[in-house]
């Protein structure tokens, strides 16, 4: 079997990959349509033509941009089933998906709107395709502090329905620092934290996620290299990082992938994971990932299963699910 194969086939998980960043252009359109909102974009060309970014803040203003279309619980129904459906053809077991509020809220969309769409094409997509999923609540960093704060002192019963919180958007000027209130108050109520550090911001952005904001993942953490005592400890504390490496590509925060920290990061013991971030906006999902650092570092079956085994001890799920999803992945590999 061809490397290229063996990634296709082997079962997966997805462990950072926000659901605003999945929708391909053509849905952005067809809800444009339905919501009669005006894009800036003539026609899916010139949208695709967009997708040429310079740096994360560049990408973002597309990126927001893309989220202006979304109107409706039906609206973040299809989304949401478009991606699991599209997951699932990836042998993708289980996605743990970002999703902002506050990008929504604006617009009159409640949290209560959101999740009527999302969480019946969750459901509808684990009857179908056994995918289990988990929801991450991402605050964006850019918005004040209190604004956050609000959303999740408000948010009641609908906790439930998520697993953790999350930050992103543009980190530089953003330290994780700022939002170790919010954090503190997430660790009480019960929630798992996770948070972009270290993507475009330095190894110390880094280490205050993992000391003041005190997270069980590191999204990305790229930086992460330049502070080898950060890495020992993030190695002994096995705290997983979820790299996405065509987001850092098409972000140019690398310059090829060769230069990517993935393969460093797994020789040197940490618990690397392998991501899609926006897949729409990048150039692939999980499957094209993978690939991309395979094809850098010339890694084999041995990689490519050390760092799945890594995604399912990370995933967002229960005990139960991840002992399941090694057992297919065990399955898998002594059937080939
Ligand atoms: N929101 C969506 N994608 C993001 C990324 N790669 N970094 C920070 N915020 C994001
Ligand atoms: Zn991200």
């Amino acid at each position: 079997m061809t490397t290229k194969d063996f990634i296709a086939k082997i079962p997966k998980a997805d462990l950072h990959v926000h659901l605003e960043g999945t929708m391909e252009p053509e849905l952005i359109f067809r809800l444009a349509k339905r919501n009669h909102i005006a894009l800036p974009y003539p026609d899916l060309s010139h949208l695709k033509a967009a997708y040429k970014f310079d740096h994360l803040a560049d990408f973002l203003s597309v990126y927001y941009q893309g989220t202006k279309v979304i109107r409706s619980s039906r609206d973040f129904y299809d989304i949401t089933l478009a991606y699991l459906q599209r997951a699932a053809t990836e042998n993708t077991l289980h996605a743990d998906i970002f999703i902002d509020p506050q990008a929504h809220l604006d617009k009159g969309i409640t949290l209560a709107m959101m999740l009527d769409g999302v969480l019946p094409a969750v459901e509808e997509s684990r009857k179908k395709y056994g995918i289990s999923t988990g929801l991450i609540l991402c605050f964006l960093r850019h918005r004040p502090l209190e604004e956050s704060i609000q959303i999740l002192q408000s948010i009641g019963p609908l906790q439930a329905h998520f697993a953790a919180v999350g930050l992103a958007a543009k980190e530089l000027g953003h330290p994780p620092k700022d939002f170790t209130r919010l954090y503190e108050m997430a660790g009480k109520m019960g929630l798992r934290r996770t948070a972009h550090a270290g993507e475009e911001g330095p190894a110390d952005y880094v280490r205050q996620a993992v000391e003041l904001l005190r997270v069980d993942r590191i999204d990305h953490g790229n930086s992460i290299v330049e502070d080898p005592g950060l890495m020992q400890r993030v190695k002994d504390a096995q705290i997983p990082l979820t790299l996405c490496p065509l987001s850092n590509l098409h972000l140019q925060v690398i310059e090829d992938m060769k230069a990517h920290p993935a393969d460093r990061l797994l020789r040197a013991g940490l618990k690397v994971t392998i991501n899609s971030d926006d897949p729409s906006y990048f150039g692939g999902y999980m499957n094209a990932n993978l690939l991309a650092v395979s094809e850098a570092f010339d890694w084999g079956q041995d990689q490519i299963i050390q760092v799945m085994r890594n995604s399912f001890d990370a995933a967002y799920t229960s005990p139960e699910r991840k002992v399941e999803m090694h057992q297919i992945l065990t399955d898998f590999i002594n059937n080939i």
